[in-house]
């Protein structure tokens, strides 16, 4: 959590900073802060709230200079306020620090420098890195970092300056992403590429627990015992077109509209006629023959994403596939052998429970791929393989695009193994690879329908204080997706229910004015999904229903009908949850919600 950049060069360093603070308030927006070195000591300028309360403290309080830190928060250890916003600086004035992550020994070392003297200001963990590096300091920068780094415990992307040495940005990183933008005269630190795209498109990824030193003339790397390492930048392939909202008033809005050419990207080069084709990912078919179970590890979308991938890959492999919440996974002292492939699902590839419990089932010796939008990031670098859902850059915190690609990046995978390990017929493939094929059609001709209903919804409904939805099978992670999207862009509170389950509890909430959707598209199990809307009536429920096109029994029965077009069921997840994004979309802009950084979240989750 949290963004941090860093400019080294002859512009002002302030306007740099702001820049690329903006491209990384998606990972938080508590507070921002920038420090900028002159010459004349540290200069530093903080403000509560979004990124404009800084940009008006900077506007009438402006600083100069080139070598400049930068910060946007979200809140771990204290409360949003100023004293708690970075950069902090050291006791002595000398040091300030920016930093991503979360030291987890930070209580034993802030007991220790109070026990010399040291007076804290704020609430933060950071903080204790401050004065460490202040006490530490020997003359130069680098080392000084290398020998305090190794007392801290836990994920931290620091970047840190000296006024002894107000030349330089020095940089760390372990567990969190930090990397390189080279430009010419003049060099970036950041969090995420977005940031310095403005200025280069050049870029190092920092690996886990190397150094960097960022002057205006150059960038030198090392690993942690200063041994100096070389590198080659690589040329980024994102646009800052691509980040921006194009005409659309949010940017999940533009998001969700553009999931049909995000699917048709996923698919490109992996279908080939009537086939599946993941040569990219060079799986060996023999080795996969081994595989005796499949587990998959994700959190809050993708792990929804990932409930889908289980039915997938047990219906076209029949290898027992288990889904897993990454948080609960590590602690849950799991069985973890050879014969097990491992799938870590991730739109950023930074959530850090996944990355940690794919540290433990890489430890045990698990196969491991990873199905992820963003390249290069921490998860893809730990696999054996990926398969990049290449959605382009999600800047809304709420899932949109990337939870339609990784679904169709798991049928991919499920199909393509299936057929790998002969537990899938060429008629079966021949028939999903066409459904696939549709899809990106499929899902813009939904959103070009203009769905009448979702909006008539949205209005009629925005008031009410909980909603449920149901699914059954391939849909029930769609009903825990439609869920999760309404309660974190609305504030509404919503549950997704299994069908089957209403009449085991949650059937005693139904009453004349508590709306459920159903989501019941052709299939196996449609039919027993109308028993259990049947059984809401009964009870004088209000009933969404989502079905497919020309289904009559479920207009009679619908308060509101949202209909979508037909496609194999395998497939319906991608189709049916679209008018969920749109309806949780409505509902968040009736209520004056702000739909892309709603309160309290951020859109990587890089501390556990
Ligand atoms: O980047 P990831 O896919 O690993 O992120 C996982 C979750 O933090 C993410 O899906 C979150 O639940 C979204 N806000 C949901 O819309």
């Amino acid at each position: 959590m949290c963004g941090i950049v860093g400019y080294v060069g002859p512009r002002e360093a302030t306007e740099v900073l702001i820049e690329g603070l903006r491209r990384l308030e998606y990972r938080g927006y508590d507070s921002a802060g920038v420090a900028v070195m002159n010459g004349t000591g540290v200069q530093v300028r903080k403000a509560v709230g979004r990124l404009s309360a800084l940009e008006k403290v900077l506007s009438s309080n402006g600083i100069h200079g080139g070598v400049g830190i930068g910060h946007t928060r979200w809140a771990t250890h204290g409360v949003p306020n100023e004293v708690n916003s970075h950069p902090h600086v050291s006791y002595d004035g000398k040091v300030s620090i920016i930093h991503n992550g979360i030291i987890e020994n930070y209580r034993e070392l802030k007991r220790e420098l109070a026990e010399q003297g040291v007076k804290f200001k704020s609430d933060t963990d950071t903080e204790v890195v401050a004065h460490l590096l202040a006490k530490a300091f020997d003359g130069g920068l680098l080392t000084t970092l290398s020998k305090v780094v190794k007392r801290l415990r836990g994920a931290y992307a620091l970047a840190v300056c000296h006024s002894d040495q107000p030349d330089r940005i020095v940089a760390t990183r372990m567990g969190s992403p930090l990397v390189i933008g080279i430009g010419e005269g003049e060099n970036f630190i950041a969090s995420d590429v977005p940031a310095v795209l403005k200025y280069t498109r050049q870029i190092v990824f920092l690996e886990e627990g190397c150094l960097a030193q960022v002057t205006r003339d150059g960038v030198e790397l090392f690993d942690a015992d200063l041994k100096p390492l070389s590198f080659t930048p690589t040329t980024t392939s994102l646009t800052l077109d691509a980040a921006e909202k194009e005409g659309y008033e949010h940017f999940m809005l533009k998001e969700i509209h553009e999931q049909p050419h995000a699917l048709a990207e996923t698919i490109r080069g992996r279908i080939d006629g009537d086939h599946v084709d993941l040569s990219e990912l060079e799986l060996d078919a023999e080795s996969l023959k081994g595989v005796k179970r499949i587990a998959i590890l994700a959190c809050g979308t993708s792990l929804y994403s990932g409930m889908v991938g289980k039915y997938l890959l047990e219906r076209f492999t029949r290898i027992p596939t288990e889904t897993w919440s990454a948080s609960e996974f590590r602690y849950a002292d799991p069985v973890i052998d050879p014969g097990m492939l491992v799938i870590a699902v991730s739109q950023s590839g930074e959530t850090a429970d996944t990355l940690e419990a794919l540290r433990i089932v890489k430890e045990g010796g698990a196969r491991t791929i990873a199905i992820c939008n963003v390249m290069g990031s921490s998860i893809p670098r730990m696999v054996d393989a990926t398969l990049y859902t290449r959605a382009g850059p999600e800047i809304g915190v709420a899932s949109t695009k990337a939870y339609t690609t990784q679904l169709a990046g798991f049928v991919l995978l499920a199909v393509g193994i299936g057929r790998m390990v002969d537990k899938t017929d060429e008629a079966t493939e021949k028939t999903i690879v066409e459904g696939l094929r549709q899809m990106p059609g499929q899902v813009k001709a939904l959103l070009d329908e203009d769905i009448v209903a979702v909006k008539r919804c949205a209005k009629r409904y925005k008031d009410v204080f909980n909603f449920m939805y149901i699914g059954r099978h391939f849909n029930y992670p769609t009903a825990m997706e439609g869920a999760l999207k309404l309660k974190e862009i609305s504030y509404i509170h919503a549950e997704g229910y299994a069908g089957g389950e209403m009449k085991h509890g949650p059937l005693a909430l139904v009453e004349g004015t508590f709306p459920t959707i159903a989501i019941a598209p052709a299939g196996r199990t449609r039919e027993k999904l109308i028993s259990n809307v049947q059984e809401i009536k009964a009870r004088k429920g209000v009933v969404v229903m989502l079905s497919t096109h020309g289904d009559e029994e479920a207009r009679e029965l619908a308060d509101y009908l949202i209909e979508i077009p037909a496609c194999e069921e395998e497939l319906s997840p991608i189709l049916a949850v679209i008018p969920l994004q749109l309806l949780a979309y409505y509902t968040a802009t009736q209520l004056g919600r702000d739909v892309d950084k709603p309160r309290n979240l951020a859109k990587s989750v890089t501390v556990e």
